[in-house]
């Protein structure tokens, strides 16, 4: 049995004081101890966060971080500084950071590899362009950067990966993947991971949807049997939203 996973992922809003609040209104309705509830806060907000949520079953996570422990790379934040906060997920290759930040599959395979190797676990964002939808090139998209982030990854560590597959075509735009395709691909996901390690691993995987999910469309794509939670932008930033998510 995989533990349903839903995470949200707050990008560029919400200074310390407004995370604070936020955590406030939400840490005492999450109900179901069967879910696993997450926040990917901005990097300012993580301390406070972290103890903001003392006393919850909520984890904490980052939206980025660097490959190396430390060194001189102006403006980046290391996995151990992440780590010393008490991070317990870091987001790796959101399709913001790759579009805007250039990030390629080659930083996020280092960046997927160090988290590991620091205890953290990587939230590693997968997903096609609708360009590529319409040319029906998304399994093959999807196929290349899931095997190029895991490169070196070894097979006792897949178990902390989370694969979130977020269609860009679907981030903060209200369309949403149909639930049907949405488990399609994560289907195709889970069996990349099973040639690729075992059918142990295939199994243990985590794989979530992000893309516009909402609490009018959570239910219906949590029955779905290869997904296995959902990774909620615009969504975690409203509190009763959230609580509605988490408690699908
Ligand atoms: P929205 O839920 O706002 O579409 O964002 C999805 C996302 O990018 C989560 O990482």
């Amino acid at each position: 049995m995989r533990l349903p996973i839903i995470a949200g992922n707050w990008k560029m809003n919400n200074s310390i004081s407004e995370s604070i609040k936020l955590i406030e209104e939400i840490k005492n309705h999450v109900l179901d101890k069967g879910v696993e509830a997450v926040v990917c806060a901005p990097y300012t907000s993580l301390n406070e966060v972290k103890k903001a949520l003392e006393g919850t079953d909520i984890r904490l996570g980052a939206q980025n971080m660097h490959w190396e422990e430390s060194g001189a790379y102006t403006g980046e934040i290391s996995p151990a500084m992440l780590k010393e906060i008490g991070v317990d997920y870091c987001i790796v290759g959101h399709s913001e950071r790759r579009q805007y930040f250039n990030e390629s599959d080659d930083t996020v395979n280092r960046k997927v590899r160090t988290a590991l190797k620091y205890g953290i676990k990587p939230i590693l964002c997968v997903g096609e362009t609708l360009e590529e939808r319409e040319a029906g090139e998304e399994e093959k998209v999807v196929k290349k950067q899931v095997l190029k982030a895991l490169e070196d990854v070894k097979k006792d560590d897949i178990a902390d990966v989370v694969i979130a597959y977020e269609p860009i075509w679907a981030i903060g735009t209200g369309k949403t993947a149909s639930s049907d395709d949405a488990n399609n691909m994560c289907n195709f996901i889970r069996n990349i991971i099973g040639n690729k390690y075992d059918e142990a691993a295939k199994e243990r995987i985590r794989i979530q949807y992000g893309g516009s999910v909402k609490p009018n469309t959570i239910k219906e794509l949590m029955a779905k049997e290869d997904v296995d939670g959902a990774l909620v932008g615009g969504a975690s930033l409203i509190a009763e939203d959230f609580v509605s998510l988490i408690n699908y």
